[in-house]
């Protein structure tokens, strides 16, 4: 299996927190992750170790099985997999996966996506795999030398570098990275992804690095922001499509190193219960891209603005969205569309640290919590 140096030094460097450098580090992670993998119109088998020109063209259906942020990037995956690859692609928690009586399709594949690669649930979840009829075993993981490495038939390893803040972030990235790299690949080896297709995504994805640094530079207007959600108790995120699990990221990030009540959940389901949580003392955040969503999506903010929310909505000038007395909005510049979910969590990740900052927690290591859950 590949083996490499660790690039980057294990220590702050200029940044307060470990977190915080990790946020920063973002541009250069996924430039790594994916440099000298891609070519002009496709991503070389080699990128996935163990793997051959031919490798995937027979899988019909996807699995995902991770924890935590890696499950939440596992989410995004599935569009990725299904709308350019064409794949069957389902996603689960891995300690409900590991305990289910799970119905194993023809020609599949199990993907595990781990920062450690040490997660007991995830690790588990692929040992029970290895006897349910899966065709292979994909790792998309952060350490070359792990369980889940070494386990795995195929590895994909990210190269955020070590990845010492609990609250994973660089790790988050990198890994959405890897499953558009992914689907690119099966895309291209199945025929269900045409070259022109391939090579304009390709084009995007090498833009991404840049929109991450132009993302990051929306840190002092989150860093007010953060002040108007630190004396809160519980606050919302709201996302629709492929947002709606960097919703779910986003309210993780702030939980786990702020311990405010965070909870992330798609729009649309708004009517259908948490309407009636909304009151001005709940911050509401929603994350709106410019996208083919965008219409649902201002009828959903219409709504809580209705009952008294307080609005905090991430998204770009195309979306023509206003401020006003209950609403924040922060603009982002994204040129692409495929990777819209990378660039939408940054100033989420800048959120939670800055609360975080305010609340005083501490930011590295969160009370309660481990970098990597070895034990069930
Ligand atoms: C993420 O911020 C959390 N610290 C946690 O949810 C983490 O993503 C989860 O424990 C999975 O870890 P892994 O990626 O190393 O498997």
């Amino acid at each position: 299996k590949e083996s490499e140096l660790d690039v980057y030094s294990v220590s702050k460097g200029p940044y307060r927190h470990f977190m915080q450098k990790e946020i920063f580090e973002q541009p250069r992670a996924v430039a790594d992750t994916f440099e000298r993998r891609i070519e002009e119109d496709n991503v070389s088998f080699e990128a996935f170790l163990g793997t051959d020109e031919d490798s995937f063209k027979d899988i019909d259906n996807i699995q995902i099985v991770a924890c935590g942020t890696s499950y939440h990037a596992g989410l995004v995956g599935r569009f990725f997999l299904e709308n350019l690859a064409k794949v069957h692609t389902e996603v689960e928690i891995a300690s409900e996966f590991r305990y289910r009586n799970s119905v194993t399709l023809q020609n599949s594949l199990l993907v595990t996506l781990s920062q450690s690669g040490e997660t007991a649930d995830t690790l588990a979840a692929l040992r029970k795999a290895k006897n349910s009829g899966y065709k292979g075993s994909l790792a998309i993981c952060n350490v070359p030398g792990s369980s889940l490495v070494r386990e795995s038939d195929y590895v994909f390893l990210t190269r955020a570098g070590a990845e010492i803040g609990v609250a994973s972030t660089k790790a988050f990235t990198t890994q959405l990275i890897a499953l558009i790299l992914l689907a690119i690949r099966i895309g291209r080896v199945k025929g269900t992804l045409t070259k022109e297709q391939a090579a304009e995504i390709i084009k995007e994805i090498k833009k991404i690095p840049d929109e991450i640094s132009s993302a990051l530079k929306t840190a002092a207007t989150v860093e007010k922001l953060a002040e108007e959600f630190a004396g809160k108790h519980h606050c919302l995120f709201l996302g629709r499509g492929e947002m709606y699990p960097i919703a779910l990221e986003g309210a993780l990030k702030l939980k786990e190193i702020s311990y405010i009540h965070a909870e992330g959940y798609a729009a649309g389901e708004l009517k259908h219960g948490p309407i009636a949580l909304i009151d001005a003392s709940m911050p509401v955040v929603v994350v709106a891209p410019d996208n083919e969503l965008i219409g649902k999506l201002k009828s959903n903010i219409e709504e809580v603005k209705a009952r008294g929310g307080i609005l905090y909505i991430f998204t770009s000038d195309k979306t023509a969205i206003k401020e006003d007395a209950t609403t924040r909005v922060i603009k982002l510049k994204v040129s692409g569309q495929y990777l819209q979910s990378v660039i939408y969590t940054i100033p989420l990740q800048l959120l939670a640290y800055h609360v975080a900052l305010i609340n005083g927690t501490d930011v590295d290591q969160p009370r309660n919590l481990a970098k990597s859950v070895t034990v069930e």
